[in-house]
């Protein structure tokens, strides 16, 4: 087989790998879930106590989607039940991750299932999501609490996934109040968090008193003005999904534009270093972002136009990217793991899971390759 050319037989080797490795996981993570990122290439076992328990589940439901089985269902049950009990003890939920964790959860468990109970948990943890509303600022606080001076007003590209939760829950229970303030978030992130360049601050941190801006800062990224590889892709994505809920064109003109500097910032073998800053050298891939933006480039080139000459070049980018992951990047030859995608960063500057599997990596790899298998509705 040519393994630079994506065919469905490509794409079924590829999934039944992964799935392959979700089964052999299967008994680690039947209650517990995999760490986000893995310790010398193996995800130890931890409580759903942190934002990134939802990756797994997440892919548990691909794989239920992909297997059209119900072999899966016994620990999905288990892992939802994990996810309730989280909600209803309140446990680790001060964060606008609460979107990241229960998308993937709740909302994918209704599509997949029609889970009514799903439903209305997904309902509950957008309530949750709404009191980290700063009304005069119009944002969602994504970290600590809404009165600690370090995070007060402070925003993040990723919270752009922490959206589609409350576009959710407007569209289920007909109340317009969670899409308003997704759509008001949004649209102050797309003015604030975009540089000039089209380049994305990491953190941006508005006055809640005022309401006016302040001033942009990095957490994660090489520096105040580089672009954190990831958080582009966040936004590729996510503001492709702001367009996809709200119909503002200016959301798909906004992840255009993000996705035109993440090509432009590529190198060679087209997954991205850690900071876009970086296009050579010796410094970490980051093999997650690479994965995250396949999916936004993928659903972007989707609610494209026919008539946009980038429609195409998005879609063939994706496809370039996902070739280079699954030919470069996997642990098909690394049998000691327990991940799927190696050679991602979480946080280089806290020097935390660098050049190694993460959870999310793995999710999007997944979700990547069934965007390209099938006809599928996202979670998201
Ligand atoms: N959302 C946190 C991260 O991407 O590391």
């Amino acid at each position: 087989m040519n393994r630079n050319c994506i065919t469905k037989e490509w794409l079924k080797e590829e999934l039944d790998f992964v799935v392959k490795k979700i089964l052999e996981n299967k008994r680690e993570f039947f209650e517990k879930v995999p760490a986000a990122a893995s310790i010398e290439q193996r995800y130890p076992a931890e409580d759903n106590t942190y934002w990134t328990a939802s990756f797994w589940v997440g892919m548990l439901f691909l794989a239920k989607e992909y297997m059209e089985s119900n072999e899966l269902d016994e620990i999905i049950a288990s892992q939802m039940n994990q996810f309730k009990k989280r909600l209803d003890e309140n446990i680790e939920l001060n964060t606008h991750d609460i979107g990241f964790l229960y998308s993937l959860s709740s909302v994918a468990d209704y599509r997949v299932t029609g889970n009514e109970a799903a439903k209305e948990m997904a309902v509950e943890a957008a309530d949750k999501l709404m009191t980290r509303y700063h009304p005069k600022a119009k944002i969602i606080q994504a970290w600590g609490d809404l009165d600690d001076p370090e995070q007060q007003g402070r925003i993040i590209i990723d919270c752009n996934m922490n959206l589609p939760l409350l576009y959710f829950a407007s569209q289920v229970t007909g109340d317009d109040k969670y899409k308003d303030a997704a759509y008001a978030h949004g649209k102050q992130a797309a003015k604030y968090i975009i540089r000039p360049d089209d380049s994305t601050y990491h953190t941006y941190y508005m006055d809640t008193v005022s309401g006016e801006p302040k001033y942009g800062k990095t957490a994660q990224g090489y520096s105040d003005d580089s672009c954190w590889a990831r958080g582009q892709a966040w936004g590729i994505y996510g503001f492709t999904l702001s367009y996809l809920y709200t119909g503002d064109t200016s959301f798909l003109d906004a992840a255009s534009r993000l996705a035109d500097y993440f090509i432009a910032h590529l190198p060679k073998d087209k997954v991205c270093y850690w900071d876009l800053i970086f296009t050579s050298g010796e410094e970490e891939r980051d093999s997650s972002a690479a994965a995250i933006a396949v999916c936004g480039l993928l659903e972007l080139s989707k609610q494209l136009p026919l008539s946009n000459p980038k429609k195409d070049r998005y879609n063939r980018v994706a496809a370039e990217i996902l070739v280079s992951l699954a030919n470069n990047y996997t642990t098909k030859n690394t049998l000691a793991s327990n991940g799927i995608l190696l050679h991602a960063v979480y946080s280089k500057p806290d020097n935390k899971g660098v050049d190694e599997c993460n959870i999310w990596g793995d999710y999007f790899y997944l979700e990547a390759l069934m965007r390209m298998y099938k006809s599928w509705y996202p979670y998201w």
